[in-house]
């Protein structure tokens, strides 16, 4: 059925109507950036329900789908994180917040796999062991982005096992494959792990269901997550990916740029470095980490 002109500018004038109340509510809030936050956050949620015509059913399905996400949400499951990455606001938030031009390390999501408290290291130290996989000996550079080494920058480091699973996804298990380390006097860092593996991230909650809802995969490409901190410069929080990983065109979370992917070699088995005796193959790689000034301005 379709309406007349003179209801259609009634139902317009009366949604835009409501629109400017719920904007105007936020005139006095005292902190000047939440009130630019909220109020254009007001005004695009209102405009996506307008547009697509949103049911009541459909928004009952939201509130369902959000109440669901907080459930099953805890200390070692973050369903919001999935959601925010599923559906690009992860990276679209890196995205905003990168310089247009930069020789600095491209940045990348952080991921619901992070855990505070993961041990200290020191360089050479294997946090691989117990872990399935080909064992893997990761050493890198921390610079600046003119090319200045940084000692003493903290690089806090978690990956996935061969199986594709973190060592949270093991319930009651220890933590493994994660740590903290400092590069030294040359701005170097090195330690053993294993090679990570491509994993579906956890889709047996409702975010798995929105994925396979729309026809989407859960599968990630196989990576390493790095943050690296030094108190002169920018964070830096990305993932290195494995070249050559069947998934790295199709990120379930949109998290891959060309300058984050590295070749990981593969050497026969016998003496590796740190002294490692291995008696199977085991792979190396190395990567060089240039973190951005602190100022946005330099
Ligand atoms: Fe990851």
């Amino acid at each position: 059925v379709s309406e007349n002109v003179d209801d259609t500018l009634v139902r317009v004038s009366r949604e835009a109507d409501l629109t400017d109340r719920v904007v105007a509510s936020f005139a006095t809030c005292p902190d000047p950036r939440l009130r630019e936050v909220m109020s254009s956050l007001v005004r695009h949620l209102h405009g996506f329900i307008r547009d697509v015509r949103l049911t009541q059913a459909e928004w009952d399905a939201a509130i369902a789908f959000l109440t669901r996400a907080g459930h099953i949400t805890d200390e070692r499951r973050q369903e919001f994180i999935l959601l925010s990455d599923v559906l690009g606001a992860s990276m679209m938030t890196v995205a905003v917040n990168a310089p247009t031009r930069s020789d600095a390390t491209e940045a990348t999501v952080f991921g619901p796999f992070f855990v505070e408290g993961a041990p200290l290291i020191s360089n050479g130290a294997d946090i691989g062991a117990g872990m399935a996989g080909r064992p893997c000996y990761v050493h890198g550079t921390v610079r600046s982005a003119t090319g200045y080494p940084l000692a003493g920058a903290r690089v806090d480091v978690w990956a996935a096992d061969d199986e594709g699973f973190y060592d949270v996804q093991y319930e009651g298990g220890p933590l493994a494959g994660r740590a903290r380390l400092y590069t030294d006097d040359a701005g170097c860092f090195d330690y053993w792990t294993v090679e990570p593996a491509a994993y579906p991230i956890p889709h047996d909650g409702p975010v798995g269901d929105l994925l396979s809802a729309t026809g989407r995969s859960p599968m990630r490409p196989a990576h390493i997550h790095f943050m690296v901190c030094h108190p002169e410069y920018r964070t830096l929080i990305t993932h290195i990916f494995v070249d050559g990983d069947e998934w790295l065109d199709k990120d379930a979370v949109f998290g891959v740029k060309d300058s984050l992917v590295v070749p990981f070699s593969v050497h026969e088995p016998g003496r590796g470095p740190r002294g490692r005796v291995l008696r199977e193959p085991w792979s190396s790689v190395s990567l060089d980490i240039a973190l951005a000034s602190d100022s946005p301005h330099v």
